[in-house]
């Protein structure tokens, strides 16, 4: 059986905790999309574990896997793994060898298209991690695979042929003297990011250690195993559906696919098999975003990212949600934006993922306030409607339409968690029941602080 994990929204939803709890009874735990964009937090043990390719289940001894549909930067694979170890732990981490590499100019080159971009206004604010240009070579049959580190005659032809195209665009296209720059605040050697030689030596010693640790698998074949075996998959999307770059608010969007059925294509599973299993949607009980774009629930308003026209001058209300919540980026310590719960956007979500439960975190970080609001529907061209428009920059025209729920008490969170959800303030029970009639499905668990214990849960998937 497959339990797949999706963010309801625009990523941060606090996936990791609820991950952490369910994988207790998974036997792997598999990342589908994404790469070292992607900020989890697990507490585990009374410790803080900051990861951001590996799957967070490795913490509790699970055995992660990166799938086909995951762009991996072979650095931060090794550096997490090394963290680990350093920490005690010995984490069984799994490639596909069908996944993307992220190579240094595919840094390079994400970090000069945001700033191109930036005069028009279509950045995205993204992580800087390559994760765009890497879903782009894909796309455009000129990627370097996993599989392809460990065929040294390979990865040089693939980079014989890929790197001087990249070093055209940044000097013909972009006009950037490569030799003289500076990238990545300098964690990138300009020379060495584009030279077929040293990227060779250096990314070839990666498939000898990938292949030494025997990390490679081919995905699809190695899961189906373990569910032919009677085993149980948890699969972790990362990002968030509204990050989606089909069903998200693009070009603001990230450059996979978060939304399930990508669970299928990302893995090598297929989508009965998913869909036979639950797909979990979560949810934050109000609005963080990273990044550039709309925002139409928006409270306050934050320098570089938020639109010009945007916000709201509750600049208190937002300040306080920032802080209790701790809404400042795992990756790039970024303070996040902050607004209130978007219900068409979560209608939008459950629809494009078919959500068979929610989880819904964070209502602790709301307590204490006289006042909690929904933005229930939104008002476009005078006219009221229930989900986002296909459009981001209608999506920008929405007003949204409020509910106003009663706030509840600040409470001792540890004995809610430890009594059960009768013990969750009751108007918190109404604020979450409302969510879950809203989006017609049941309530599987619910976040009341940041560790694993901290949260009620209401179902067991597998
Ligand atoms: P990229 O994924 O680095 O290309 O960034 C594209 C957009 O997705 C930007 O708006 C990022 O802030 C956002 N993004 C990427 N990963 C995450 C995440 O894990 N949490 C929240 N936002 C993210």
């Amino acid at each position: 059986m497959t339990v797949t994990i999706v963010g309801a929204q625009l990523g941060d939803e606090g996936k990791g905790g609820l991950v952490d709890v369910y994988s207790e009874d998974a036997d792997a735990v598999v990342r589908y999309q994404g790469g070292d964009n992607a900020g989890h937090t697990v507490i585990h043990d009374g410790e803080e574990y900051k990861l951001s390719l590996v799957p967070s289940g490795v913490v509790r001894g699970k055995t992660g896997v990166l799938g086909n549909g995951c762009v991996v930067n072979p650095s931060t694979l090794f550096e997490e793994i090394e963290t680990l170890r350093d920490r005690g732990l010995d984490p069984d981490v799994r490639v596909a060898r069908r996944a993307h590499v992220i190579m240094p100019y595919h840094r390079v080159i994400d970090g000069i298209e945001e700033d191109a971009k930036s005069d028009g206004n279509l950045a995205a604010g993204t992580t800087g991690r390559g994760i765009g240009p890497t879903y782009e070579d894909k796309a455009g049959r000129r990627g370097i695979r996993i599989g392809d580190l460990l065929d040294p005659a390979v990865l040089r032809d693939r980079l014989e042929y890929v790197v001087p195209t990249k070093r055209a665009l940044v000097e013909d296209v972009f006009g950037i003297d490569i030799e003289n720059a500076t990238f990545g605040a300098g964690e990138i050697d300009p020379v060495e990011a584009f030279d077929v030689d040293a990227l060779y030596e250096e990314y070839r010693e990666y498939g000898d250690r990938l292949g030494e640790d025997a990390m490679t698998v081919n995905a699809g074949e190695f899961l189906s195993r373990t569910l032919d075996d009677g085993g149980t998959l948890m699969l972790e999307g990362a990002q968030g559906s509204s990050l989606d770059i089909d069903h998200g608010v693009y070009p603001y969007v990230t450059s996979s696919n978060p939304t399930a059925g990508y669970a299928a294509t990302g893995t090598g599973l297929g989508p009965a098999v998913i869909g036979q299993g639950e797909i979990v949607g979560i949810v934050k009980a109000y609005l963080s975003r990273v990044g550039t774009g709309p925002l139409p629930t928006e409270l306050g308003f934050v320098e570089g990212q938020t639109e010009p026209d945007g916000g709201s001058d509750d600049e208190e209300l937002a300040t306080y949600i920032r802080d209790e919540g701790g809404e400042y980026g795992t990756v790039t310590g970024r303070p996040r934006r902050v607004g209130w719960l978007d219900m068409p956007m979560l209608r939008h979500a459950a629809r494009a993922s078919g959500f068979t439960g929610l989880a819904i975190n964070h209502i602790d970080v709301l307590a204490g306030l006289d006042e909690v609001k929904v933005g229930h529907s939104y008002t476009l061209g005078g006219e009221e409607i229930e989900t986002m428009p296909a459009t981001t920059e209608r999506w920008g025209e929405c007003e949204p339409n409020y509910r106003t729920f009663d706030g509840w008490p600040d409470v001792d969170w540890s004995d809610v968690a430890a009594t059960g959800y009768e013990a969750i303030p009751e108007n918190a029970r109404t604020y979450l029941e409302y969510v879950s009639d809203e989006l017609d499905t049941p309530l599987y668990a619910v976040g009341v602080g940041p560790g694993r214990t901290d949260t009620v849960v209401l179902e067991r998937p597998f």
